[in-house]
């Protein structure tokens, strides 16, 4: 923390305030107002948090105005490349990408604990059969405190990492018992001989009369989607673990308030919504009568998987994400509709005023549900595809944010807009 070059003046009293600001390796400066009731009496207002930051955090950068996106400060595009989801997920979680050494042994530990508590496996027999995987998926990831809960442990670097490593290993497990249960077919126990993302698809599409055989492709399309998802900084999602976990909360609890908040179509719920948007599009030919609604207030109709908080210029993982979509639906031999559809939608998008003006761009969710559908995973598992990924993210910001002493508990403040102070009255008289 130093001195900046910022101050806050009362333009009645001319009272001067100079606040201190934070500066961190890359981005703008934050100007720290935590002291600001305390000294001056008033409060900031930013709904939306649009220009708020709730913590210092070493694990992910973003340049919304340069599409930059960086973990550690390895740019995505590079990570997706060249690494597996599991290789990104040592480095987002330790800091560092592993050497071989320290990759096998990650791994090792992750396919460890692929594995739910047998008790837990029933829960899923409880839903109706027509449950959203989502709101399973909550539930289920919520009911892992009943299983591990020590209300000191905490504190303790070891409970820690275990926890890390558990949430990571059991999210697809879960993940993919919430599809077996949409689809009425029994739950797969993971096979740990198999990479993370071969894992997932064995659990979601093997059945116990047959033999199944993984394909590289699906795979490795996995492994790139979930490295683009793994972590996004401050997003709502993470913010929500944040915010619930610096109560001292049980950490599973905490990652079952995030999938909650994930699952919403402004957020990670948005894949989903843009498929359903191009199914009512139906045909290029309605596209033009499509974008006149989204541009017409009255409607309520956004172009979903367009536009972003942050990205005021191309998603760098929209970039990646579409390129993935040509290759695998060529290796896939898919030849599906939508993407012309969606293709159609961005060309009329990028050229047209109203999104120029307000500089959207696809992001992360525009083509990503096409990758997911062509490797027959249906729509409403997209926005689980995403929570299985941002596991990571959301694991290791609450790593973070537990082993920080200076850690307290979230608490914003409002400006009060209700009743002024008034006495009850008596019921008889009201
Ligand atoms: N379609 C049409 N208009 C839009 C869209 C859109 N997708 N997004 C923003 N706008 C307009 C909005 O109406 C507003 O216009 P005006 O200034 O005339 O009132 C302006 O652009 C600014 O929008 P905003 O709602 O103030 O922006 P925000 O930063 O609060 O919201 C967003 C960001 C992502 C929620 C929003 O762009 C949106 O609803 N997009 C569609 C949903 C979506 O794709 N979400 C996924 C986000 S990326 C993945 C993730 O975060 O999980």
């Amino acid at each position: 923390m130093s001195a900046s070059n910022y101050s806050l003046i009362n333009n009645q009293t001319g009272n001067k305030l100079d606040l201190a600001s934070v500066q961190g390796t890359l981005g703008p400066v934050g100007l720290d107002v935590s002291k600001l009731y305390g000294q001056a009496g008033v409060f900031t207002y930013d709904p939306g948090f649009a220009s708020t930051c709730s913590t210092q955090s070493a694990i992910t950068y973003i340049d919304g105005d340069k599409g930059v996106l960086l973990y550690r400060g390895y740019p995505v595009a590079q990570l997706a490349e060249k690494c597996s989801f599991i290789e990104v997920a040592h480095l987002i979680l330790n800091g560092e990408l592993p050497n071989t050494a320290e990759l096998q042994a990650f791994d090792q530990t992750i396919r460890k604990h692929t594995m739910i508590n047998e008790s837990l496996m029933s829960f899923f027999n409880g839903f109706r059969y027509d449950a959203h995987p989502m709101a399973m998926l909550t539930g289920v990831v919520g009911s892992l405190s009943a299983f591990y809960h020590d209300p000191n442990a905490t504190k303790d670097e070891e409970y820690r990492k275990v926890f890390a490593h558990r949430m990571i290993a059991k999210i697809p497990t879960i993940a993919a018992a919430t599809f077996k249960r949409h689809m009425g077919q029994p739950v797969m126990y993971p096979k740990n001989s198999l990479d993370y993302c071969s894992n997932l698809l064995h659990m979601m599409f093997a059945v116990p009369a047959e033999d199944y055989e993984v394909n590289p492709v699906a795979a490795r399309a996995l492994d790139v989607l979930f490295t683009l998802h793994a972590d996004h900084e401050q997003n709502a999602s993470t913010s929500t673990v944040r915010m619930a976990g610096s109560t001292g909360t049980n950490p599973y609890a905490a990652i079952a308030a995030g999938i909650a908040a994930l699952w919403g179509p402004l957020h990670g719920g948005a894949n989903e919504a843009v498929l359903k948007m191009l199914d009512e599009i139906g045909d290029v030919k309605n596209v033009r009568g499509f974008m006149d609604k989204v541009k017409d207030k009255e409607s309520g109709v956004r172009l979903m998987g367009f536009g972003h908080r942050v990205y005021k210029n191309f998603d760098p993982r929209a970039t990646i994400i579409r390129e993935e979509c040509y290759k695998v639906l060529k290796a896939l031999n898919v030849n599906d509709p939508k993407l012309e559809l969606a293709i159609r939608l961005e060309e009329i998008a990028l050229s047209d005023d109203y999104f120029k003006q307000r500089k959207l761009y696809p992001n992360v969710d525009f083509y990503s549900g096409i990758i997911y559908k062509a490797l027959g995973i249906p729509v409403s598992m997209f926005t689980p595809m995403f929570a299985v990924a941002r596991t990571v993210g959301w694991v290791a910001h609450w790593m973070e944010m537990t082993a920080d002493p200076s850690l307290r508990i979230a608490r914003p403040r409002q400006v009060y807009t209700g009743a002024d102070t008034r006495n009850v009255v008596d019921l008889a008289q009201r």
